[in-house]
């Protein structure tokens, strides 16, 4: 560990936290610096010895096939499936009887589930989609609210070789519609709605508009969870709890023994430009990589109950709510609504009620908590908290103090975790044991190699900005981009293709103790309350618009969200902007892409500064936007 130095810093680089004795004293992993330079020295050897505490149908010929880089290859040779770790492997011990999951919720009720449960509604759930015919390698798709049959449905697909595509409930038509066909899903599972603020959500009346955009859905299955009346189509529409009591559903499934580099699921996240991509995560390596992670990073115990709140329609939810924790046996908390609803200590009364150990949550949920004082979770006994966790962008110091006194009771370590979609787990995090420096990500996870450097893959210099690189593979990271090669390529691999190193879209910056501080995304993603979107997704929503003809979106930072969106919009000729035009242009996009990317405004101009071959400088309206210097105009067209 990088040690506390007397000498005068920076206020921001001068506070810094040590673990608590306690937490020192039970960790997994009791020191940092020897394991890490082990890991890096045989990268392959300290894999293979975390792949070991995994089971497996059959091992591995070789760990790491590099011959096609950067299409890594992980554990090549293996048999294995997700599920046989996630599951089939705890009903041989004691954990069978043990909660994996609790549930609650938003109105208040709650169901729970023992692995052996667990096992029960996936293994017919299984056995369900394989006689609607879905076979090995399809990708099926699902639009959940957060209830347990989201998990139930992830894992079924995963039981029989099938790819999961889960679309975030939050989005709306055109985003499902335009997943549906880049995935060529012939399945869609979903919801007639959830739970939000105390409204019930429309998800199956959105999914029946997504579906006549997408023509691919030969089958629709619908769990019933608000009871609203919902449009059914004969011989496509079923329902869930019909299919699960037939005799179809059984009550046992065998599960599947995949290739390690089988597709275990898509997941589509934002990018700089176009359509959102389909990223790619297989069996083994996935497994390995978010088990380890979470193992050692939340020190996990076998008596811990976890609780991540986010959605699992997202990465977060994907490997720490639903994969790693349940290869890990730990017992999961998930809860179907909002932080602040009815009340905003309804978090507080869960850490309580259930007696939760560690919360791992993002900096725009903590902010938004903040806001309304510490009266709310100082009602609350959270002693049961040891660790807590962030994710989704950079924690203001001012927020990680409060989430570390006041939630945290200055007791629990916060491991804040930089990672992505397309990196499947953790990749700079701190450990329980690591001195923190509030709003630093700290370090590099065992095996993973990072450089910030600039254009020419230069090491910049202690301290100052430059672009985040990832340097040699590992076991999670995303293998392709769903029926697009060269966009992988293009996207990650090909700035620094002579290094072969992987570019991940951030700036950063390292600290004279070796501590990394994320700077933020140096391309057109937005991150709107921790949630990822592209400028081109907003942007081709709002053209959808009759009245617009052109627009340009960017973020500014925004006390809660962190950033938030603002639009540039161009009318068609003969149309002037009013107030009530902003308020039918946000909507329109919250009703084409979901509610989170609504612009927070709107405004109306006669031209976008564009370079000479045409591309909108979303770089020149955040600099105007903000008063700042527009930098170099060169390539400006007039
Ligand atoms: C981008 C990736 C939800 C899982 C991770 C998000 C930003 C993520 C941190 C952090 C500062 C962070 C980066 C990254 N980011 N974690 N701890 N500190 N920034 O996955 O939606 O694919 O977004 O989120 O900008 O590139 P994602």
């Amino acid at each position: 560990m990088a040690p506390t130095k007397k000498a005068e810093k920076p206020a921001e680089i001068k506070a810094i936290y040590n673990p608590p004795e306690h937490i020192i004293k039970n960790a997994t992993v009791r020191e940092y610096d020897k394991l890490y330079r082990r890991s890096i020295e045989d990268r392959e050897g300290f894999w293979a010895e975390q792949a070991e505490l995994l089971d497996w149908y059959q091992k591995w010929d070789q760990v790491l096939d590099d011959s096609q880089a950067p299409f890594y290859r992980w554990f090549t040779g293996a048999k294995t499936n997700i599920i046989q770790n996630a599951i089939d492997r705890h009903l041989k011990t004691a954990r069978r009887n043990k909660l994996a999951i609790i549930w609650e919720g938003e109105p208040g009720d709650t169901r729970t589930f023992s692995y052996h449960a667990l096992n029960r509604e996936v293994s017919k759930l299984a056995n369900v989609l394989l006689n609607m015919g879905v076979k090995r390698g399809e990708i099926v798709t699902i639009y959940m609210p957060q209830i347990p049959e989201l998990a139930f449905a992830m894992l079924a697909c995963a039981k029989i070789g099938a790819a999961h595509s889960v679309v975030y409930g939050g989005f709306s038509v055109e985003a499902l519609a335009g997943r549906i066909t880049d995935a060529q899903s012939r399945v869609l599972i979903t919801a007639d709605g959830g739970y939000r603020r105390g409204r019930a959500t429309k998800l199956k009346e959105i999914a029946n508009e997504a579906m006549q955009r997408a023509a691919t859905i030969e089958v629709c299955i619908t769990v019933k969870r608000t009871g609203e009346e919902v449009y059914m189509e004969n011989d496509r529409d079923f329902w869930y709890h019909d299919l699960m009591s037939m005799p179809i559903a059984g009550h046992k499934c065998e599960t599947v023994p995949m290739d390690s580099e089988e597709m275990l699921f898509i997941l589509y996240t934002s990018g700089t430009t176009g359509q959102p991509k389909g990223l790619v995560h297989t069996h083994g390596g996935y497994a390995v990589y978010t088990a380890t992670t979470h193992r050692m990073v939340f020190d996990i115990k076998e008596e811990d109950r976890w609780w991540c709140a986010a959605d699992p329609g997202w990465i977060t939810g994907h490997s720490y709510i639903v994969y790693a924790p349940l290869i890990n046996g730990a017992t999961v908390i998930m809860y179907e609504g909002a932080p602040n609803h009815p009340y905003p200590n309804r978090w507080w009364q869960m850490v309580e009620k259930y007696g939760i150990n560690i919360l791992y949550t993002s900096p725009t949920a903590i902010r938004g908590l903040m806001r309304f004082g510490r009266a709310w979770p100082d009602r609350h006994d959270l002693s049961s908290l040891r660790l807590l966790g962030t994710v989704g962008e950079t924690i203001n110091p001012e927020a990680w103090r409060w989430y570390h006194e006041v939630i945290g009771r200055g007791n629990c370590p916060i491991m804040d975790t930089w990672w992505q979609t397309e990196t499947g787990g953790f990749m700079i995090t701190p450990l329980p044991i690591t001195a923190l420096k509030p709003g630093s990500v700290t370090f590099p996870f065992f095996g993973i190699e990072i450089g910030v450097v600039d254009e020419q893959g230069q090491e910049v210099a202690t301290g100052a900005d430059g672009n985040l690189v990832i340097k040699a593979p590992w076991p999670g990271m995303a293998r392709t981009i769903h029926g697009d090669p060269d966009r992988f390529l293009e996207t990650y691999w090909k700035d620094y293709k002579k290094q072969g190193w992987y570019k991940a879209g951030d700036a950063a910056r390292i600290d004279e103790d070796g501590y990394v501080w994320i700077i933020g995304r140096t391309d057109d993603v937005i991150k709107v309350a921790g949630y990822r979107l592209g400028s081109a997704e907003v942007e081709s929503a709002l053209a959808s618009h009759e009245a617009v003809t052109e627009a340009a979106a960017i973020g500014l930072p925004h006390e809660i969200k962190g950033h938030a969106i603002h639009a540039f919009v161009i009318l068609r000729a003969g149309l002037s902007g009013s107030s009530q035009l902003e308020s039918e242009l946000k909507e329109h996009v919250g009703r084409e892409m979901g509610p989170i990317a609504k612009p927070e405004s709107i405004e109306f101009v006669d031209m976008l500064p564009k370079t000479r071959s045409g591309k909108i400088m979303r770089r020149v309206l955040k600099a105007r936007a903000l008063g700042e210097d527009e930098g170099d105009l060169t390539t400006l067209e007039e």
